[in-house]
């Protein structure tokens, strides 16, 4: 069977942002269930604004590793109770239609509210299926990520740390069934509703 690759996408450029602690833990668990794991960090890519030409844009460089990437995790930031401007600013640079067309997907929420990133991971979920991605039906809320998070940057509540290794293994098994070519799921016709 072919080594897989998952690309973890994160949501955040804030300085000591949450989200790509909480991306790292899962590139971590990747690895441990032996999974080629990759990070997508927006601070190292430059992305224009849809229609703005801007010489040196990372744009294709973006859309190439989640094109051969067999997956993507999306860690989102709770901001004003949805996705954050720059994880949608990621989506838009990975083309419409989109280069998350047919590929496997999960999201994983990360907030400093207790309530749970309930309202961006919905969101999320609405605009990756419009894409044509097949998102995982499993999704992992990191609440109150302040109190769960220690002064290295690792997670240290258990619960928060099984969840998320649920989440992982569920998408490797997932986006195997798409990797592979017998499964057919890598040929499913889509249609063209999905870029309506
Ligand atoms: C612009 C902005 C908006 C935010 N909005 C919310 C919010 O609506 N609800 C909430 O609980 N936390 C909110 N937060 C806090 C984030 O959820 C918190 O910083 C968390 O760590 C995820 O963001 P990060 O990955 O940038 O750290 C907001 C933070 C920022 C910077």
């Amino acid at each position: 069977m072919k080594q897989m690759s998952i690309a973890v996408i994160i949501g955040s450029v804030r300085e000591g942002n949450n989200s790509l602690k909480i991306g790292k833990a899962v590139l971590r668990y990747l690895k441990e269930y032996g999974v080629n794991g990759f990070i997508i960090n927006p601070v190292n890519f430059m992305l224009p604004f849809p229609g703005e030409k801007v010489q040196g844009s990372d744009t294709t460089y973006l859309q190439e590793l989640v094109k051969n990437a067999d997956g993507a995790i999306f860690v989102t930031p709770e901001y004003n109770g949805s996705i954050s401007s720059i994880m949608k600013l990621i989506i838009e640079n990975l083309g419409y239609p989109s280069t998350l067309k047919g590929k496997p997907s999960a999201i994983v929420g990360v907030t400093a509210g207790k309530f749970g990133a309930v309202k961006p991971m919905e969101h999320l979920r609405g605009i990756l299926t419009h894409t044509g991605s097949y998102v995982l039906p499993l999704q992992v809320s990191v609440s109150n990520v302040y109190e769960m998070i220690d002064v290295q940057g690792f997670l240290k509540d258990d619960e928060t740390r099984e969840r998320l290794k649920t989440l992982t293994n569920a998408f490797i098994d997932f986006s195997q069934k798409f990797a592979d070519e017998k499964s057919g799921l890598r040929n499913f016709n889509l249609g063209n509703s999905v870029m309506n």
